[in-house]
């Protein structure tokens, strides 16, 4: 799919134009590129392949968690994979970037042989419109996908 990425970490942006990135905060380092990341519309179980089955990402919505509980809270959970992908040193995901309606709101890095692929992002409850999220596996690259948030 065909994004802007930042030439100094990877950073894909869901936007049209991105001046200053928002993970490394160099300025004007944004690049066209056709491939920026695999993207497939898909009923996963049906009718992913092996390899997508492991990258595409898969969400879990919890209505209230109580961390903070003076608020109402939404919490996406992402899972990278279907079939859960491996968290080794030679192969793993490495990091997960959360948006919000095409907007940046989080990055979260990853260890291998310690966390699994997985990880929440606690929302205000009153965003409304869709949660998207790009998982970087070290060998097989950037896998996007998205939720509908109400
Ligand atoms: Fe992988």
């Amino acid at each position: 799919m065909r994004g802007l990425v930042c030439k100094m970490c990877g950073y894909v942006s869901l936007s049209e134009v991105e001046s200053q990135c928002p993970v490394c905060k160099a300025k004007d380092v944004f690049q066209m590129k056709e491939d920026a990341y695999n993207y497939k519309m898909l009923d996963i179980e049906k009718i992913a392949n092996e390899t997508e089955k492991k990258h595409i990402p898969v969400f879990t919505i919890v209505k209230k968690c109580d961390l903070i509980p003076e608020s109402e809270c939404l919490d996406v959970h992402v899972k990278i994979g279907e079939v859960t992908h491996p968290m080794l040193s030679e192969h793993c995901i490495t990091e997960i970037t959360f948006y919000v309606n095409n907007k940046f709101v989080e990055n979260v890095m990853f260890t291998p042989n310690i966390i699994n692929a997985a990880t929440v992002i606690h929302l205000k409850g009153d965003i409304i419109g869709k949660v998207q999220v790009i998982g970087n596996c070290n060998l097989h690259g950037k896998w996007f996908n998205e939720v509908c948030i109400k």
